[in-house]
């Protein structure tokens, strides 16, 4: 294994073994009221929806996670076997190792075997400096190749890099990256954080690229900090393990982003709310708040690893509460959901 292959691999170990989620989710703090007379038949309920000019059949995307190391494929193909089946995107990690090395891209380019209406290439932002604007859009093409993408996404994961002893320390250019990438690429490119959300200044910062969306990844589920606190305490790295710690719960939380995000952008492009999302209820919560889809990951890293009924069996768990919360709100499509009311509890949830 090659360092880049490695440490994909250490994630997903430690992320399997170890509690890595931020220690608040914000989610908890959003109640949605209760419609004691829906009217609805709840299974007319339609739970489809257009994300990228492709039809879901639920507004649910897996998120980024993994390939570039041998049990990735299985992983992906699990993963792959879900989005099939209940018509739902897809996301895979960072290519960066099968650009590096090609006999890995097939744990990638797996999902191609998969009929997934929606699928997502991944790079991590600081590729974009290192390449440059031309190199950059050369490997961009082949990741979609790879993996037959329909969106591109730039992962901002400075967070990570800066509590990972092996991170990029430059994120000088990236804006600029991002905005040659986005009116370049003849796929849509969107911008994703991994895990420490985006606020509004950033928002309108992206929105004069001519990116199509933002996954505003925020806190409240896998904290990239606390991975490497981890990674760091294997390896008897005192340093990073204590600077993992420190920043174990740093960011925007996911819901703030979404209103935060959205408001910058006069909610004209697609918001993904990936960050926390632990079942069909949080992901409804997500669309009230006016969020497109929701985006899951470390959630179905567990059953992914188990095996394709295991991963069956979330994905279809998780689409039957939102349905069921749909119910109980009295919402009989996804577009009647950001008029649903809502309120906050709590004081952790800054708005
Ligand atoms: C093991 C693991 C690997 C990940 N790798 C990537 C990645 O390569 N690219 C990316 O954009 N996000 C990556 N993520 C972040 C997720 O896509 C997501 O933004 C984050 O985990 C928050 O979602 P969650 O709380 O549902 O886990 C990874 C997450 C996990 C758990």
């Amino acid at each position: 294994m090659n360092k880049t292959e490695s440490r994909k691999d250490e994630h997903v170990k430690v992320s399997l073994e170890k509690d890595v989620t931020a220690e608040h989710n914000y989610w908890d703090d959003i109640i949605l009221v209760h419609n004691a007379l829906p009217e609805l038949n709840k299974n007319d309920i339609d739970l489809s929806t257009k994300l990228f000019g492709k039809k879901l059949g639920a507004p649910i995307i897996i998120s980024s996670m993994t390939g570039g190391y041998e049990q990735a494929k299985e992983i992906n193909e699990n993963l792959a076997a879900a989005a099939e089946k209940y018509q739902i995107g897809m996301g895979v990690g960072s290519q960066r190792a099968a650009l590096e090395k090609s006999d890995l891209k097939e744990t990638y380019g797996i999902i191609k075997n998969y009929d997934i209406p929606l699928r997502f290439a991944n790079i991590g932002a600081s590729q974009l400096i290192m390449w440059g604007p031309k190199k950059t859009l050369e490997n961009a093409k082949k990741m979609i190749d790879m993996i037959n993408a329909d969106v591109f996404i730039v992962c901002l994961n400075f967070l990570q890099e800066v509590v990972m002893p092996e991170g990029e320390s430059n994120a000088k250019g990236v804006l600029d990256g991002i905005k040659k990438l986005s009116e370049q690429l003849n796929k849509p490119v969107i911008v994703k954080e991994s895990g420490a959300g985006i606020s509004y200044d950033v928002a309108k910062k992206l929105s004069k690229t001519k990116i199509a969306g933002v996954d505003v990844g925020g806190l409240g589920g896998t904290s990239f900090a606390a991975i490497e606190h981890f990674r760091a305490k294997i390896k008897d790295d005192k340093l990073h393990e204590r600077g993992g710690k420190t920043f174990w719960n740093w960011g925007i939380p996911t819901p703030t982003s979404i209103l935060q995000v959205g408001d910058a952008m006069n909610w004209k492009v697609p918001i993904i709310a990936t960050g926390g999302i632990r079942n069909g209820l949080d992901a409804a919560k997500a669309l009230v708040l006016g969020a497109d889809s929701a985006g899951i990951a470390r959630a179905l890293l567990k059953p992914a690893t188990d095996g394709k009924k295991e991963t069956l069996y979330e994905v279809g768990a998780i689409i039957k509460e939102l349905r069921a919360t749909m119910y109980l709100v009295g919402a009989d499509n996804i577009s009647k959901m950001p008029d649903i009311d809502w309120t906050i509890t709590g004081e952790n949830l800054w708005i």
